[in-house]
């Protein structure tokens, strides 16, 4: 298992446990540092609890018990002001990115600014979403269309533009690539890791089913089942472990390809 100082920890999960039907645990203790600086992914079989984790993280749903602190602050003890101040360190892309379908790629982009950046004028605002998008590699002429006249990979970009707008410091993907192609599920990961290079101290985690980009992508990883952590630790630890039911999720996914949801 890997130890991280808690000092140097950008999310700390302290026995996080989750009932929401008050019989069944659906996280059961769960304990995960997740360093600053790296990329960390969260994998496991389906059901086992991934999104629900994330959404704990987000501060989108509360522990039944246990502890969630983002740069040490204890996320139950915050006022609703102080929580949506810490949403706003969150960049958050979903699997679907949920653009906003009637406002173009610039508008979606410039929806954060204009809710959480009022002191700035409209055109430091257009300056800066147009920054964004093109890091994230969507060229100018798209900047003005719609989301349904994008491509799938150009909504990733632009859900993804849309993600940095507060130059958050926490990155978090839920299932990137899920339901990609091969090509296409390259070059999101390829932006996850080039997108954490780019911002400094920044700390990515990244939820996913497929095993190749969490070798490949993340410096950590974790596994879950049950509502508990199996096993984190390098790609090395992971390839090294004697943990069957880990051995037994590698052994698919190396057989099978990415897993389908
Ligand atoms: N809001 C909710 N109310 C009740 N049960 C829920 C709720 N959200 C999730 N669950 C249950 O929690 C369990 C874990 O769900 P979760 O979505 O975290 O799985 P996952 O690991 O992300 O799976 P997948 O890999 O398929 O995305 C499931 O049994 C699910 O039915
Ligand atoms: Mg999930």
């Amino acid at each position: 298992m890997t130890e991280v100082n808690t000092k140097d920890c950008a999310i700390e999960v302290d026995n996080i446990r989750k009932t929401f039907d008050g019989t069944e645990y659906v996280l059961n203790g769960i304990n995960l540092k997740i360093p600053r600086g790296k990329i960390t992914v969260i994998i496991g079989f389906s059901g086992t609890g991934k999104s629900v984790l994330l959404k704990h993280i987000l501060g989108l749903l509360h522990p039944t018990s246990g502890i969630i602190r983002i740069d040490g602050e204890d996320i139950n003890e915050m006022t609703e002001e102080e929580r949506a101040l810490n949403r706003t360190k969150f960049g958050v892309l979903f699997q679907y990115a949920a653009l906003f379908d009637d406002m173009t790629v610039m508008e979606n982009v410039l929806f954060p600014l204009r809710e959480h950046r009022r002191e700035l004028s409209k055109k430091r605002m257009e300056a800066i979403a147009s920054e964004k998008l093109s890091q994230s590699g969507l060229e100018k002429k798209h900047f003005h269309k719609l989301p349904s006249e994008l491509s799938g990979g150009m909504r990733k970009r632009c859900g993804l533009a849309r993600a940095l707008a507060l130059d958050p410091q926490l990155l978090v993907y839920d299932e990137p690539t899920t339901g990609l192609d091969p090509v296409l599920t390259e070059m999101v990961d390829d932006l996850i890791v080039s997108t954490h290079k780019r911002i400094e101290g920044a700390s990515t985690l990244v939820v996913s089913h497929d095993l190749y980009a969490a070798f490949r992508i993340g410096d950590y990883v974790a596994m879950l089942d049950s509502g508990r952590v199996l096993l984190h630790g390098t790609p090395k630890d992971f390839l090294e472990t004697d943990i069957e039911l880990v051995k037994r999720f590698i052994q698919k996914g190396f057989h099978k390809g990415p897993a389908e949801n």
